[in-house]
């Protein structure tokens, strides 16, 4: 099916995890923005860990990447030690969050809390690009598409439509993260069908609108024929994001994939 997400430019987005020091984050960064100046055709973020969200912001003023954060608590503020609210995000520059990366649901957030945390976004303006995926159990005993709608369905439980526009999605199953084995395309193509299905089951009209990315061992050999599948907007690059080299390769291939 061809949506409004299809419109749109692919997105190619870096998850810097918890790597990088305030000196190479900031280079890093400076690479990034030359390469998206050289790919006007796709829409390029990355998201650094939170001490360096400030450098990396001023690294990147004036160019074309957007800056994101890779979680956020639900409130705004309060006593919660240790924890960082989407408004202190979009206070140091940042346009988008990650919620629920797997990473995370494996250290015990739920499917509620995700949902919260994607209202959090919305809320203090923030694209928040909602992470589902299934495991390898999951996927072996037949559960994958159960778990991807529960995942979706859970993190964006009472959304309005014009809210549900603004969300990203990114599909990033558990067995292909930091294993080197990537989905084949034909496995994220199903994955992002059964994703866009439960979307506009739901919401309607406004369902076709969340660019859906695939995340998971990406690297430069396999970006171009991922992002040239259909239903796939773009690219959610852990390992390979840190490489200045690697993700200039991938930026490009997004530009490539839809000339
Ligand atoms: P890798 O690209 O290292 O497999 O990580 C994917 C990921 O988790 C991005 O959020």
């Amino acid at each position: 099916m061809r949506g409004a997400a299809d419109g749109r430019p692919l997105l190619v987005a870096g998850n810097w995890k918890m790597f990088t020091r305030a000196a190479t984050a900031a280079e890093l960064a400076g690479a990034v923005a030359s390469a998206a100046d050289a790919a006007p055709g796709a829409d390029v973020a990355v998201f650094p860990p939170f001490p360096y969200l400030s450098g990396v912001a001023a690294a990147l003023r004036g160019s074309r990447v957007a800056l994101g954060a890779q979680c956020c608590h639900d409130r705004a503020e309060g006593a919660h030690t240790g924890e960082v609210s989407a408004e202190m995000a979009a206070d140091v520059g940042c346009r988008m969050v990650l919620c629920g990366h797997s990473e995370r649901r494996q250290a015990g957030e739920s499917d509620e809390a995700v949902g919260l945390r994607v209202r959090a976004a919305l809320r203090a303006g923030l694209v928040p690009v909602l992470c589902v995926g299934e495991t390898l159990a999951e996927r072996e005993s037949g559960a994958a598409d159960r778990v991807l709608e529960r995942q979706l369905l859970s993190g964006t439980h009472g959304l309005a439509a014009d809210e549900v526009r603004r969300v990203d999605v990114a599909y990033e199953p558990v067995w292909a993260i930091g294993t080197g084995r990537t989905a084949t395309p034909e496995t994220a193509v199903a994955a992002h069908r059964t994703i866009r299905a439960a979307l506009v089951r739901t919401f309607g009209d406004a369902g076709a609108f969340p660019r859906i990315l695939y995340g998971g061992s990406v690297k430069p050999s396999n970006a171009e024929e991922l992002m040239r599948s259909e239903g796939v907007q773009g690219v959610l690059v852990g390992g390979a994001s840190l490489d200045a080299a690697s993700f200039r390769a991938i930026i490009l291939a997004g530009a490539a994939a839809r000339s």
